[in-house]
């Protein structure tokens, strides 16, 4: 397994249809990102995508993992290594916008991620279909923050 920084334009949309459902959504935060991703025998099999939003604070838009290679190790090995690169890059806080339910909450929270804010019906106003998870539907948003101590 390898992590590095490469261009987005390297980066498969497909991958990031794995995270967000809208490719014009994917469009409006990937141009001028850094992207971050793992390969597997040379072939990219996660990516990360990230973006300053003020001088000293980041905001992941999209983490994936392609389905074949989750629950591996891959995404914990993935986001470490972001992390650590966006620290790198003077960073010193980093945030992002997820669901208010399911797995991904815990990945974030195990990674040193506390709970900001709730942005009430992001989901609703921000995506055209519903998105439903484990068979419930997405609605409020929990937007997350990690400030680097290390
Ligand atoms: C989130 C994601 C990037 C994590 O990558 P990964 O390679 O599966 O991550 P890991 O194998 O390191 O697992 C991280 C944790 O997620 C859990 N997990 C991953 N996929 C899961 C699934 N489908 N169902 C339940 N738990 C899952 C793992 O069990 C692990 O939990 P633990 O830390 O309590 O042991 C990946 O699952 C993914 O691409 N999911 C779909 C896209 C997505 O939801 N992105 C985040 C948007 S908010």
């Amino acid at each position: 397994m390898d992590y590095l920084e490469v261009n987005a334009s390297a980066v498969p949309i497909q991958l990031l249809l794995e995270a967000d459902p809208s490719e014009q959504n994917i469009a409006s935060y990937l141009d001028g990102a850094w992207c971050f991703a793992a390969k597997l025998d040379g072939k990219i099999a996660g990516a990360c995508v990230a973006k300053a939003i003020s001088n000293n604070t980041a905001e992941i838009f999209n983490i994936a993992v392609y389905p074949q290679f989750q629950q591996q190790g891959l995404g914990s090995g993935l986001l470490r290594f972001a992390l650590g690169e966006l620290k790198n890059k003077n960073m010193q806080r980093v945030e992002l916008s997820t669901g208010t339910f399911g797995y991904q909450l815990t990945y974030y929270q195990r990674h040193g991620f506390r709970v900001d804010r709730v942005v009430k019906n992001h989901f609703l106003d921000h995506y055209p279909e519903p998105i439903f998870e484990n068979g419930m539907q997405h609605q409020d948003a929990l937007r997350l923050y990690v400030v680097f101590k290390w």
